[in-house]
């Protein structure tokens, strides 16, 4: 547990550990973006990552108390906000795939929704038919978990704006196996963070909702899980998807784009969001690219790259911006439908499932996508194997503040 009390709370009051190990910190000191930094660090430090061991529930949480001035208590208990959506989005990323169902997102966000005030509807796969999200269906056909489209919607008390001001659309791959395209089997244990997209987007709705800022904003995942089955669909297929637009899947393994397009049309149809932002650990091109040390950023819009370049620069959730040159296009022309899944030469990746993307966009202006490939599971020198880092949480907190 972590507690921020003030200087003067602390000296009226004779301070009373309620566990064994008990830690104080005085950050009185401290600024503010200190501060916030310390909040958030010592609230990450507390994540138990071995739940699933036989003693997990024994773990005995040390109870620490930062002791702050009062003039400073806004502060951290903001930065307290961001770090429990923080945890929130890394409990979803570090969850297994057996558990972590596009159903058990869904339940989550509901849950979520409930708990700090925002609307979420969850369509199911007999929906999702009627609805023609073709391309999520055809992603989740071959799984006995089936998808999901998560929609959440916060839009503070006494706003009648019908627009949202800012969309997101997360993938939401539960596992991703390649499907019949199958991936090689070292490493492939982490693709079950293969939905850090949609983690970054439930924590972010939620902590809009937490800080109850002044912002109206959408939130779409498509959830699937891309399995190997005998009704998996195969590389050669031809889809559909919600936008109407027909695809030729080339390669099932390139499966992010298919649930995206569809978000992508789902929420510009729906919703028409002033600005829009997808989130996606969408190609290992983006790792050749720029490795782990930042995000690929996609868009044609200055503003919007200038903007989420200086929030994300200082707090370490870096994005950086990759061209969309209309040369890249032609890569993702397809023979017998109208696009696609993937370009046929083995060069620019990232760059080509951008463009691929851009199709289902409908020319929106505000639009930026972030491929997070590098970014949402890393390691760290607490822990022997990956772990989630909650990319995108914190980035879209700042982003949504400057908006307000
Ligand atoms: N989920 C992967 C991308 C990925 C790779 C995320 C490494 C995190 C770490 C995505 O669905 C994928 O498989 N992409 C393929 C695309 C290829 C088949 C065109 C890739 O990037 O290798
Ligand atoms: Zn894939
Ligand atoms: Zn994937």
């Amino acid at each position: 547990m972590l507690e921020v009390i003030s200087i003067s709370e602390v000296l009226s009051t004779n301070s009373n550990p309620k566990t064994k190990i008990h830690i104080e910190v005085i950050g009185s000191h401290l600024s503010d973006e200190l501060l916030t930094n310390a909040v958030i660090g010592l609230r990450i430090s507390l994540v138990n990552i071995g739940a699933f061991k036989t003693n997990g529930n024994r773990f005995e949480e040390p109870q620490i108390s930062l002791i702050i001035d009062k003039s400073q208590e806004s502060i951290a208990n903001k930065a307290l906000s961001i770090a429990e959506a923080q945890v929130s989005a890394m409990h979803l990323v570090d969850t297994p795939s057996n558990i972590k169902t596009p159903e058990y997102m869904a339940d989550y966000a509901v849950a979520s929704g409930k708990k700090y005030g925002y609307k979420v509807d969850v369509y199911d796969k007999k929906a999702l038919t009627e609805m023609k999200m073709d391309a999520l269906l055809a992603v989740g056909q071959g799984s006995c978990h089936e998808p999901r489209l998560i929609v959440m919607e916060y839009n503070p008390k006494g706003k009648k704006s019908t627009n949202p001001k800012l969309g997101l659309v997360g993938k939401g791959i539960s596992f991703d196996t390649g499907g019949i395209s199958i991936k090689p089997s070292a490493n492939m244990g982490y693709m079950k963070s293969d939905m850090g997209g949609a983690a970054a987007v439930i924590g972010a709705v939620e902590l809009a909702a937490r800080l109850k800022l002044d912002i109206h904003i959408v939130g779409v995942v498509p959830a699937a899980e891309n399995s190997v089955d005998a009704n998996s669909i195969r590389p050669g297929d031809v889809i559909s998807s919600y936008s109407g637009k027909s695809i030729e899947v080339i390669d099932t393994d390139a499966e992010g784009r298919l649930v995206l397009a569809d978000g992508l049309a789902y929420i510009i149809r729906n919703y028409q969001p002033e600005n829009l932002i997808d989130l996606a650990t969408l190609t290992g091109s983006v790792i050749a690219a720029l490795g782990y040390t930042a995000s690929g950023m996609f868009t044609h819009n200055d503003e919007m790259a200038a903007s989420l370049t200086s929030v994300g620069a200082p707090i370490n959730e870096r994005v950086w911006r990759m061209p969309m040159w209309e040369d890249y296009a032609p890569d993702m022309h397809s023979d017998i439908a109208d696009i696609k899944n993937l370009s046929s030469r083995p060069v620019a990746g990232s760059i080509t499932a951008a463009k691929f993307l851009e199709v289902f966009t409908a020319e929106h202006k505000n639009w930026v996508h972030l491929d997070i490939a590098g970014v949402a599971f890393a390691d760290s020198e607490f822990a022997k194997s990956r772990t989630a880092t909650a990319f995108g949480v914190r980035l879209l907190g700042a982003y949504m503040e400057t908006m307000v």
